[in-house]
């Protein structure tokens, strides 16, 4: 009884801060996102007789106590669904660093339901997967179906749930992520939004949503880079402004986060469509068309804080694979 999945992060162009159920993950509002084609984790799950407690491995890093909670917490879900009562092994590996701002947890808990699910012989749909997935990590629900990809604004866990809008190849953007820090972060977002109702930013943040969303469904629709970048920062900015002033405070930029913002605009003066867009955590995700993308790359190659650069093209979901880690 063993699967292994593969799963790409996320970058939300519309952002969700907030919920309007913490134990189900059941956001305030509904986002908007795009799969990324270099940032991804692949995991292994099986379960068997022979194993006599559960493991969890992530390949070249550390894992918390509070973290492999967590990954057993969701395998239970799993263990639940499919009345098993067996121990599993669980090892997983990113393509990024895990706990900086790029979405590990999405692709993370994306990768753990596709390949628990499997492992176990649960067929979902790709709905009820999002669904579950959501319940592990948030952003998870929008790394299952592919490309580019809405979390619906719904009241209870059976509407709220992950669609595609657009495959991946339907448009050829870049996301080229500057990673600006690899240490993991203080506050994560799961306890960072749980406050993010106490800024005086928040009922306005969410009064805008639905238009903002709207412009980005138009964006997408009629593949304008300049709409979808100017509304995309928006976004990122207004999720900000609530971090930022919530109870108690959320910092998360850094020097070279607010360098990369800089060479961004820079780009702009200079005439090219190119935007940025920034989740919980300092790295700066650059929006631009593919023609822009070596004059993009060698630009913030040359910020010196930028420690490394990910060139992402629109992704698939996550996928099945026969390749097992172990
Ligand atoms: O999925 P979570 O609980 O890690 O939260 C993700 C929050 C943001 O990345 C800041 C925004 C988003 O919509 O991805």
């Amino acid at each position: 009884m063993k699967a292994t999945a593969v799963a790409p992060a996320n970058i939300a162009f519309i952002k969700y801060w907030g919920k309007k159920d913490d134990t189900l993950r059941i956001p305030a509002n509904a986002s908007i996102s795009m799969n990324l084609s270099a940032a991804k984790t692949t995991t292994t799950v099986s379960f068997s007789q022979e194993f006599t407690s559960d493991t969890v491995v992530l390949v070249g890093e550390d894992i918390s106590k509070e973290e492999t909670q967590r990954v057993i917490a969701h395998i239970n879900r799993i263990r639940a669904r499919a009345h098993l009562h067996m121990f599993v092994n669980v090892m997983t590996k990113n393509t990024f660093p895990k706990g900086t701002g790029v979405a590990s947890s999405a692709s993370g808990f994306a990768a753990l339901t596709v390949a628990g699910c499997a492992a176990v012989g649960l067929s979902l749909s790709e709905k009820e997967l999002t669904i579950l997935a959501r319940m592990g990590s948030g952003s998870a629900c929008r790394s299952i179906p592919d490309g580019f990809v809405e979390w619906t604004d719904g009241n209870t866990s059976e509407d709220s749930y992950a669609h595609s809008l657009y495959t991946h190849d339907y448009w050829d953007i870049r996301d080229i992520l500057c990673i600006a820090e690899t240490k993991k972060k203080e506050t994560s977002s799961t306890k960072g939004m749980e406050f993010a109702s106490t800024s005086p930013h928040w009922e306005t943040r969410q009064k805008e949503l639905p238009e903002r969303i709207a412009r980005i469904k138009k964006a997408l629709k009629e593949k304008n880079l300049y709409l979808l970048g100017e509304t995309l920062e928006e976004d990122c900015l207004s999720m900000y402004k609530v971090m930022n002033t919530q109870k108690p405070p959320l910092f998360y930029w850094n020097r070279t986060t607010e360098e990369c913002v800089r060479a961004v605009k820079a780009f702009r003066t200079s005439g090219s469509l190119v935007y940025f867009t920034i989740d919980a955590g300092p790295n700066v995700h650059v929006i631009c068309e593919e023609k822009n993308q070596t004059y993009v790359l060698d630009r913030v190659k040359r910020i010196s804080g930028v420690q490394s650069v990910l060139v992402n093209t629109p992704s698939k979901g996550t996928v099945l694979v026969d390749d097992h880690l172990y």
